[in-house]
């Protein structure tokens, strides 16, 4: 049974990954997906292969970027029915090592783009209610040392999550706004995050894929969940999907 029929879908950082696979999945149940993204090759390729899909390019840290193309939303379907802010990087650094200009290079991507795409949908899913679907990470509930900065855009994220399903509460408009906390999956981004961790020795890389990460339609399916009428009770959530990984 198709679960998102005639539901406008907008998800950022969709050219690639967890991204592309919430773009397939969110499609096959009848949702109309815009895909953005700042690789124009990848977005316009998927896009080419998802019916009725629409890709832009889109660098969610630029505020004017963001109001640019909820505007062709809002011409071309008259509203936004789910928000998936998914687009994302990691660089590797610990506290110590970390310069500033990267610690806000990753605040203005994935926190700041995040505020970004909620401000400025939300006058968009008002009046008919619907779903924001937050991709924070398992990094926002764990020390993890080797990505400092990357902790720290996490984290926000996973808390104005929150506040922003109690507002949108508070002001009656029917918008949930739930944080998905994944842990490892198999991604462009955790493949070359995996060859920086292990370097050059192989029998590491081999260790830490045995991890046991999971397939982007894991994540997907969460997404759909969330992005359905099924999921109605669920707001202001912080989802774990890691296998049990981050309670060991
Ligand atoms: N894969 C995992 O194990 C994992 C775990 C936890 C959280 N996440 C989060 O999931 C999201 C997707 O990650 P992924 O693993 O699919 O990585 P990925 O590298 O495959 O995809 C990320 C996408 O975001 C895009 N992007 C980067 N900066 C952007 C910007 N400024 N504006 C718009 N798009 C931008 C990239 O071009 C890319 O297409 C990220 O937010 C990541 O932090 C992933």
């Amino acid at each position: 049974m198709k679960r998102l029929i005639d539901k406008i879908a907008l998800i950022t950082g969709a050219a690639s990954g967890l991204g592309a696979a919430d773009a397939r999945l969110l499609a096959e149940h009848g949702a109309r997906v815009v895909i953005t993204d700042i690789n124009h090759i990848q977005g316009e390729a998927l896009a080419a292969e998802i019916p009725g899909a629409l890709f832009l390019v889109h660098d969610v840290a630029d505020e004017a970027q963001w109001i640019s193309v909820l505007d062709q939303v809002k011409q071309r379907f008259g509203r936004l029915d789910i928000l998936v802010n998914n687009a994302g990087f990691v660089n590797f650094s610990t506290v110590e090592e970390q310069s500033l200009e990267q610690f806000r290079r990753h605040l203005q991507v994935m926190t700041e783009g995040t505020f970004l795409g909620c401000k400025h949908a939300i006058p968009l899913m008002r009046e008919k209610g619907g779903a924001i679907i937050n991709i924070s990470s398992v990094a926002a509930v764990k020390g993890i040392a080797e990505v400092f900065a990357y902790t720290a855009a996490k984290g926000a994220i996973a808390s104005m999550g929150r506040s922003i399903a109690i507002h949108c509460q508070n002001q009656g408009y029917r918008i949930r706004c739930n944080t998905i906390l994944p842990g490892a999956h198999d991604t462009p981004m955790t493949a070359k995050a995996l060859i920086e961790l292990a370097g050059a020795d192989t029998d590491a890389l081999t260790q830490l894929q045995e991890v046991g990460q999971g397939k982007p339609e894991d994540v997907a399916n969460l997404v759909l969940f969330l992005a359905s009428d099924e999921s109605r009770q669920i707001n202001g959530a912080q989802l774990v999907i890691d296998n049990g990984e981050t309670i060991k």
